[in-house]
Parts: C-alpha cells; sequence; structure tokens
C-alpha cells in the first residue's frame, strides 16, 4: 500500500525528470584516476563517520551498465552524473565517460554532466586549490578536454555543483576536503569558483553550447527569533546560503560588502561570471534552515561543528518530521524558495532546474522517501502554477552512496546498494517514482 495513493498533478509534458549522483560518491576504480582531496581527507582518522573510504564505493566503473538499465526501467529522461576530474587525468581516463554516454544514448536517456562535484584533483589543491587564482583557468582547460570528448553527444551541462556548501563545509569550517577552517578567509574559494563557472562556460560556448547551468543549494532561511540579533544573523546565513552565489551569477554584483572581500579585480571578473554564462540555473534543495544570534560555544548541528565566533548559530527546527540525517521535511519550504527566487531575480532569472532533491531513510519499504518526494513534487507544482518557470526535476539521488563526511551512513538511493556484494535492490520509492512517471506520461 503506498502512502500517498493520490496521482501527482500533471506537469508540462517537455518537463525533463532525472536522477543525480556524483563520481567521487559512486564510481569506485580509485586505481583508474589521479588521487582527489576527498581520498586525502578521508585519510585522515576520524574525518569520516563510518571510517570508510569511497575507493570501491557503488563500484559503478564496473557497473555502470546495470546502473543504466535501472534508469531506463525506471522510465527517467535524464541523468545528472559528474565527470571526475581526477579520472580525467589518468590515461584514458576519459574513456569510461565515453562508454557512459554511448549507453544513456542507446537507451534514450540523455546525459548531463557535472563538470566539478568536489573532488578537486590532490596535485591541484597542492598548488593552491580554490583559494588560487589559477584553479579556474585549469578548470577552464579541464572543461574543454571533457567539451572536445563528449560535447558531440552532450548538449546540457552544468559547471559546478554547490560552490556554497562547498566553500562553507569545505574551506570555511573543516567539515569537508580539503578541510580548511578559514572562516570568513574562505571567500576567495568562492570567489575563485565563480570565476571558473565563468570561464568555463565561454571554454562551452566556443564549442557550441547553448544549455549551460550550474547546481547550487538554497533554502529558507528562518529566523530563531524576531529579536533583531536573530534576525540580523539569519538575513547574514540568509546571504551566505541564498545570494552569495546566485547574485554575482544574475546580477552581475556581488552582495553588499561582499565585493571588496573578494580577490583581483573584481568587477572584471564579475563580468565573465555573469555575461552570458547560463542557459538556467540549477536549485538542489533539501530542507529551510533556522539562524540565530552567534552563540558563545562551539554547537553541534547536524553533524556540523560551528565554532564559537561564526557570526551567525544554526538551530534545529521542530514540529516537522526529520529524515535520518535530521533535517526537517517541509516541502513548503520548497515552493517558498522558488517563489522567493523569481520575486528577488524577475526577469534576470532564467528558466530554473532542480538539480538535486531527496532525503536520507534507511529501508527498502522507504515509504518516507514516497512521501517526501509526493510532498516536494506537489509544491514544485504549486510554484510553477504560480509562475515559475521550472523545466525538469532531477532526484538525488539513484543509488545509495558515499554521502562524504557521513561515509555510507545516510542512504539517499532509489535503489538499495549492498555495499558487501555491490547488490542492487530498488525500494518501494523506486517503483512508486517509475509508476509516477507512467501516469505522468499516460
Ligand atoms: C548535495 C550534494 O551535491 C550531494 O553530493 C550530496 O550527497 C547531497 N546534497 C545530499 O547531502
Amino acid at each position: 500500500m503506498s502512502a500517498t495513493p493520490e496521482a501527482l498533478p500533471s506537469f508540462p509534458p517537455d518537463f525533463l525528470w532525472g536522477v543525480s549522483t556524483s563520481a567521487h560518491q559512486i564510481e569506485g576504480a580509485v586505481d583508474g584516476r589521479a588521487r582527489s582531496v576527498w581520498d586525502d581527507f578521508a585519510a585522515e582518522p576520524g574525518r569520516i563517520r563510518d571510517g570508510s573510504t569511497a575507493d570501491t564505493a557503488c563500484d559503478h566503473v564496473a557497473r555502470y551498465r546495470e546502473d543504466v538499465a535501472l534508469m531506463r526501467d525506471l522510465g527517467v529522461d535524464a541523468y545528472r552524473f559528474s565527470v571526475s576530474w581526477p579520472r580525467v587525468l589518468a590515461p584514458g581516463g576519459l574513456d569510461f565517460y565515453d562508454r557512459l554516454v554511448d549507453e544513456l544514448c542507446a537507451q534514450g536517456i540523455r546525459p548531463v554532466p557535472t563538470l566539478f562535484h568536489w573532488d578537486l584533483p590532490s596535485e591541484i589543491e597542492a598548488a593552491g586549490g580554490w583559494l588560487d587564482r589559477d584553479t579556474a583557468s585549469r578548470f577552464a582547460a579541464h572543461t574543454e578536454t571533457v567539451a572536445a570528448r563528449l560535447g558531440d553527444r552532450v548538449q546540457k551541462w552544468i559547471t559546478l555543483n554547490e560552490p556554497a556548501e562547498h566553500t562553507l563545509l569545505g574551506h570555511a569550517l573543516g567539515e569537508h576536503a580539503p578541510g580548511h577552517k578559514l572562516l570568513f578567509d574562505a571567500l576567495p574559494a568562492a570567489h575563485h569558483q565563480l570565476l571558473a563557472h565563468g570561464l568555463a562556460a565561454r571554454v562551452l560556448r566556443a564549442a557550441g553550447a547553448t544549455d549551460i547551468g550550474i547546481a547550487n543549494s538554497h533554502g529558507p532561511t528562518w529566523p530563531a527569533s524576531d529579536g533583531p540579533a536573530d534576525t540580523e544573523a539569519a538575513d547574514l546565513y540568509d546571504l551566505i546560503l541564498n545570494r552569495l552565489f546566485s547574485d554575482p551569477l544574475l546580477l552581475g554584483r556581488y552582495p553588499d560588502g561582499f565585493g571588496d572581500l573578494m580577490p583581483g579585480d573584481v568587477a572584471a571578473d564579475l563580468k565573465v561570471i555573469s555575461e552570458d554564462t547560463l542557459d538556467w540555473y540549477g536549485i538542489n534543495f533539501y530542507q529551510p534552515t533556522k539562524a540565530g544570534a552567534p552563540t558563545a560555544d562551539d554547537v553541534e548541528f547536524s553533524g556540523v561543528t560551528l565554532p564559537a565566533g561564526l557570526p551567525f548559530s544554526l538551530q534545529p527546527i521542530e514540529g516537522y518530521p526529520t529524515t535520518d540525517f535530521g533535517w526537517p521535511v517541509v516541502p513548503d519550504a520548497f515552493a517558498d524558495l522558488l517563489t522567493a527566487f523569481r520575486d528577488r531575480y524577475g526577469d534576470r532569472l532564467p528558466p530554473l532546474v532542480i538539480t538535486e532533491n531527496g532525503c536520507a531513510y534507511e529501508g527498502l519499504d522507504d515509504q518516507e522517501r514516497i512521501a517526501y518526494l509526493d510532498g516536494h513534487l506537489r509544491a514544485l507544482h504549486r510554484a510553477m502554477a504560480a509562475g515559475v518557470d521550472v523545466r525538469g526535476y532531477f532526484v538525488w539521488s539513484l543509488l545509495d552512496n558515499f554521502e562524504w563526511a557521513e561515509g555510507y551512513t545516510k542512504r539517499f538511493g532509489l535503489v538499495h546498494v549492498d555495499y558487501a556484494t555491490q547488490k542492487r535492490t530498488p525500494k518501494a520509492s523506486y517503483g512508486w517514482l517509475r509508476d509516477a512517471l507512467r501516469a505522468q506520461r499516460a
């Protein structure tokens, strides 16, 4: 029996339905690629909750045909995956993506590669990583290599995944690779990722691309109270999550005060970042966040340590169901986010694509995941009915996978992976989505 028997409302016939993954989280085949910051990070004791690495992960490089068959049977139109920069650096590394793209095309599934999903090659980190401006040019060269090889079959490109989270968790708080705890001194990593997006978009345009996007995480920020200390702190957190990356991309400027904190010729860079670099904007949505005034001590929040001295604190949201990550399930917040985006950027906002949405739950009979996806798709439909132009929706994720600092302890898949045997077992949510997609097309 399904938790939500009522059919979903109808989405437009050309709406793009897909599933998402990323290279480091599923590929394995560590011997076929250069080292990345995530290999180095996972080798440090205590960094990954279950002490695991992504050396094997879902063994997807060996099993990609089986995984593409799962997508075909699910009935999705598109597959968002990432191209591992460390694999591209290894001799013959691009061959895998050639085979993957061929297989997708053979099964009628549109390939949607992301060119950077957090696995920076260690050698580039050693040269300064995202704190160094040259990483942006190196990323443009990586983009050129990938586009030259796959561009005959790929139309839809994503430059970067979640530069905001990569800056915050990887460079400001040290909870993700490369593990820097720079707080506001992490801002150059934000600027250089944005510049990397701009330079990569130029490369893709030169190669004839007309369907370029970026994927960033967004969500409404709820102030902990109406008091000025909480609302001011919540505004700052909201700015970092919801404007620091999208304002430069969509408006060609940083939020007030932030441009001065960025390195280099910021005015010239903002042109590269914003001029003709996006045909659509990708939103990864998971949950709203409650933010308030800073606390005197370090705070543990959702597996992350927020150090004392941050200008805001994050607090649990009560009164809603939560996922295995402790994230509150609030579909209305998804609709609110989308309408707020439309209201903020108006005519400057290109069409949106939901590049990730999903949740962590254990078990094969994952009725909670069905309820989460059902609720968020209905919220998405409401936002679209209210005039927000959204062209597609990708579930995170096809498979259970290596969930970064959480290792294998959080399961986001529509398909269960037994990591000991690599057996794939579709969960109840997989069957639910397959039926929902069939109903959309009936
Ligand atoms: C966002 C990231 O892009 C993805 O890699 C991650 O697994 C999901 N969120 C879930 O946390």
